[in-house]
């Protein structure tokens, strides 16, 4: 196991109480209105809502979203007349984003697979990637080479590829249970003592696993261009932080970020196939 499939012990424990999930999937299905799926969409929606209308986009059919979760963007997405596959590491994820499917009325545009992003192998292209704030757990730079190689490999010629990922500013102070090392990666502190896996580290007599990789802008952009991708759109989003304790990696309890501390924010990339060695 790798350190990024500690996300499905992070669904699990959001989603242990079954009754509780089931309550919620009732009730989405009785009350599913559009509006409220469109207020709730993430940052990364609400980008791409921004953005779908530019006449590059016109075409798009086919859209692959990595990091799906539980599916809230591909359900969006598939309400708009898009089809979607969704993929994402976690297996419980998919469990309840195929839960939530069944009672939608365009579940029929909708495909999620469990599936390691780095390990992408899939007999389609798609006219449209979309990170769903995946590319920030990959911490290790030969997961994120096999990231972009993978993603680039699904892309149709002239296809985008749009990511919003979290980058470091030089003032960023890690939240407390959290520290952040030279390489830039951020590790989080888990209680879990007897657990052998995710690339757990002593320090200071602490656990702790990693959990983000917080780029510096220009490194992001240059890791964009090295993998053959051709960046038509970059720009920084001060006013935008993801919230570290929503994704809480945590193996026992997600452990909570105080509201004054600082998480990071993001930037946003657009990026082409380079054609040149289709
Ligand atoms: C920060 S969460 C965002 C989840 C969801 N998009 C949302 O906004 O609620 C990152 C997601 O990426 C998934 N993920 C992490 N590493 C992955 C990998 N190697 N391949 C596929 N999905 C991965 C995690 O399981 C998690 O669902």
């Amino acid at each position: 196991m790798k350190y990024y499939h500690n996300h499905d012990f992070t669904y699990k424990k959001l989603y242990a109480d079954n009754l509780q999930l089931q309550k919620f999937l009732f009730q989405e299905a009785e009350n599913f209105d559009f509006q409220t799926m469109e207020e709730n969409l993430n940052s990364v929606g609400k980008f791409v809502k921004d953005i779908l209308h530019m006449s590059m986009f016109v075409d798009i059919k086919n859209i692959l979203i990595v990091g799906c979760g539980t599916g809230d963007l591909a359900f969006w997405l598939a309400s708009r007349g898009f089809n979607v596959l969704g993929i994402d590491v976690s297996i419980r994820a998919i469990e309840i984003a195929n839960q939530r499917l069944l009672s939608l009325p365009f579940r029929k545009r909708i495909n999620f697979l469990n599936m390691d992003v780095t390990l992408l192998s899939i007999d389609n292209k798609f006219d449209l990637i979309i990170d769903d704030h995946c590319l920030h757990c990959l911490v290790d730079n030969t997961d994120r080479a096999l990231y972009y190689q993978k993603v680039r490999e699904h892309l149709k010629p002239n296809a985008h590829l749009m990511i919003e990922t979290i980058f470091h500013e030089d003032n960023f102070i890690p939240p407390e249970n959290f520290i952040l090392d030279d390489g830039l990666i951020l590790w989080q502190k888990t209680n879990n003592e007897n657990d052998s896996y995710f690339n757990k580290v002593m320090y200071r007599e602490s656990y702790y696993i990693p959990v983000r990789k917080l780029i510096k802008s220009y490194d992001f952009e240059q890791e964009i261009l090295k993998f053959d991708l051709k960046l038509i759109y970059f720009v920084f989003r001060s006013d935008l932080r993801v919230q570290l304790q929503t994704t809480s990696c945590s193996l026992q309890d997600p452990l909570q970020i105080p509201a004054q501390t600082q998480s990071p924010a993001v930037v946003r990339a657009i990026a082409s196939r380079c054609n040149h060695n289709l």
